[in-house]
Parts: C-alpha cells; structure tokens; sequence
C-alpha cells in the first residue's frame, strides 16, 4: 500500500484547458458521481492528485451527504464538488446542504438544469450538466452551465434513450454549443483521454475506471465482477423506460427476457427497482442485483489507487498526444 503523500505525488505539468480553468484543478479529469461507489474517500483521493473527485449523491440521504461533505472537506486539499441527479424529489434540500457546507463545483445530471442552474449561478457555484444527445446539450447550454458533459452510450450506470456513441457524440456537441465539453463513456486510459481530445473535448470524465479503483466504495465483489468481465459483458437494459449499462447476470437476463416478451412499463419498472444497483454495488450480491458498470470494463485488469489511475493515465496520454504530433503534416 502506498502512502497518501506518495499517492498524491505530482510527476505532471499542469494541463490548461477550459475544464481546468473553470474549475480550478491541475488536470482536465473529472471523476463521475456514482451511486454506491464515490463516497468522499474516492472525491478526496482524486482532488489530491490533481483531477476533479465528485461525491455521488444520489444514493445518499440528506445526512450522509453531510458526513460525505465534511469527510472531504477534511481530506482534499484541492477543489472537489458533489453530483446531484435531479430527479431526486429532494433536490432543493440537496443544494441547500452542497451551499451551507460551502461546495463551490455541482455537476447536475438525470433531469432538466433550467430549473437550477441559474439558481447555482447566482450563488457562485460552478455548474456542469451530463447530457445524452446534442439537442439536451443545447438545453443545459441555454440553462447557463459552464461546461457539458457529453455521454456516450459506452458508459456505466444510467444512459441515454437514443444510444449515441461518445466517438459521434462529442464533436457533434463541441460544434453545438461554446461551452467547454468534457467527454464522458468508454474512456479508461490516455489513449481514451487523447483520442476525447482530438474530437474537440477539454476534458474527460470517467466512472468505470474509478469505480474499479481502491478507494470506490462499491463492494469487493462488483469490483471483482467488474475486473473479471470482457468487452462483451455488458448490456444496456430497459432501453425503453430507463436505459442502464450493466453486466449481464441472471439479474439483467430476468429484465432482458420480460422486454422481449414485451412486458409493460410499469412491469420492468418494478423489475429495475432501485435497490437492485445498492444490492450489488454496496452489498456485492452480483447475482441477482444491477452490476451497473461500461463497456471499457474489459481494459481494466486492475484495482488501483486513484492516483495511480490518474498518473498512468497522463503518461499514456502525453505518449499518445506526441504520436499525434508525428503524424502532423
Ligand atoms: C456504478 C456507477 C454508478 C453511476 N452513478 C451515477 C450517478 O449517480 N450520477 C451520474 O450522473 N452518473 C452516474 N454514473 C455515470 C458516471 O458518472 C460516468 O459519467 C460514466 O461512468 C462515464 O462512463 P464510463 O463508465 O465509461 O467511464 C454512474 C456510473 C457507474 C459505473
């Protein structure tokens, strides 16, 4: 086991683009707000080495936020911010604890940012919006955020309906709105992080990657399942009513047969219950719970800590952008 401080060592020169501007960190990554999985230990350990850790709320109630809240405050010494899926009935209340704590960064996704975001503005938060498809980055760009994040169908956890691919997303969004684009789904090493910033990105997010890290709260046996899938090993399931990327299990197989026999809504709904993704992220039931997890699950053949993910990621991807320079004309 390294040490925090060893953890936290900086190899790297800073990387200036709009994300980290606007956000005030070292490197242009983001790590994704995940239910069950990034609590305050993994936000801290991301901050510390240089990139943006997000406290995923939205398996957490109003309490536990605080605690997450206080815990960070106590352990990052760099920014970090708190993700709010906005179709949370307690959204306001959400907020109001993210403002009295003193958070300055919230990325908001699962909902409509117009409501809050000018709201988050006025108080001084620095806001990003996630977003499936150009024309809700259009939307969250009106609302007044200050960076999207695009997601491809590629990523864990919960997706868009029309399944858009990040390599068609993201340059399709850059060229909509003039907002920093930060590129989230697929992406888990340099190479991913290089090829989001050819297609116009400023920045990456990544979930799959640090769910599958040391600090992630998720439960050993997710982290295990996860490590043990292949690229092949995921599905997007009720593509009709709430589309989630998980591992295939007798869990995803029951859910997958109820949709070919043309279940009705309300039936899947009630199959997908929430307490499926806390059954097997938090508590490791990966046979019959929501393995919520991405395609680039098959590149990851280990638990790491954070900082490490983050430094071979910017060694992969300096490697990456000086082959682009080779092949300049
Ligand atoms: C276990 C898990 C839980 C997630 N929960 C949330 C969430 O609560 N809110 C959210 O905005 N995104 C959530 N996501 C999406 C991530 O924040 C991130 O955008 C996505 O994982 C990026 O794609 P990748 O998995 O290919 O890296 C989740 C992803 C995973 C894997």
């Amino acid at each position: 086991m390294k040490t925090e401080q060893e953890n936290s060592k900086r190899s790297f020169e800073p990387i200036q683009t709009g994300v980290t501007q606007i956000f005030g960190i070292r490197y242009p990554v983001i790590q994704g707000g995940m239910i069950w999985a990034a609590g305050a230990e993994l936000a801290a350990a991301v901050s510390n080495a240089g990139g943006l850790g997000l406290i995923g709320s939205g398996s957490m109630y109003p309490d536990e936020l605080i605690r997450q809240i206080r815990w960070a405050k106590s352990h990052a010494q760099n920014p970090f911010g708190v993700n709010i899926p906005l179709f949370r009935s307690d959204v306001g209340e959400l907020i109001k604890i993210c403002l009295e704590e003193g958070v300055r960064i919230i990325f908001t996704s699962a909902g409509n940012p117009k409501k809050y975001t000018p709201f988050l503005k006025e108080n001084g938060i620095k806001t990003a919006h996630v977003v499936p498809s150009v024309k809700l980055a259009q939307k969250a760009a009106a609302a007044g955020v200050d960076a999207i994040v695009a997601e491809g169908t590629e990523a864990g956890g919960h997706n868009g309906f029309d399944e858009i691919t990040t390599i068609c997303l993201i340059p399709q969004v850059v060229d909509a709105v003039s907002v920093p684009v930060i590129a989230a789904g697929g992406i888990g090493d340099g190479r991913g992080m290089a090829a989001a910033f050819a297609l116009g990105a400023e920045g990456v997010q990544m979930g799959t990657r640090f769910a599958l890290s040391e600090e992630s709260a998720a439960h050993e046996n997710y982290k295990m399942a996860g490590i043990a899938a292949g690229e092949s090993d995921t599905r997007l399931i009720a593509k009709k009513y709430a589309p989630v990327r998980t591992i295939v299990n007798p869990f995803t197989e029951k859910i997958i047969a109820a949709e070919n026999s043309g279940a009705s809504r309300d039936e899947i709904i009630r199959l997908l219950d929430s307490g499926k993704a806390k059954a097997a992220i938090r508590d490791g039931d990966t046979e019959n719970g929501e393995i919520e997890i991405g395609q680039i699950c098959g590149m990851i053949k280990e638990i790491k800590p954070a900082a490490e993910i983050i430094q071979d990621l910017l060694r992969e991807f300096s490697k990456t952008a000086k082959v682009f320079k080779t092949l300049a004309v």
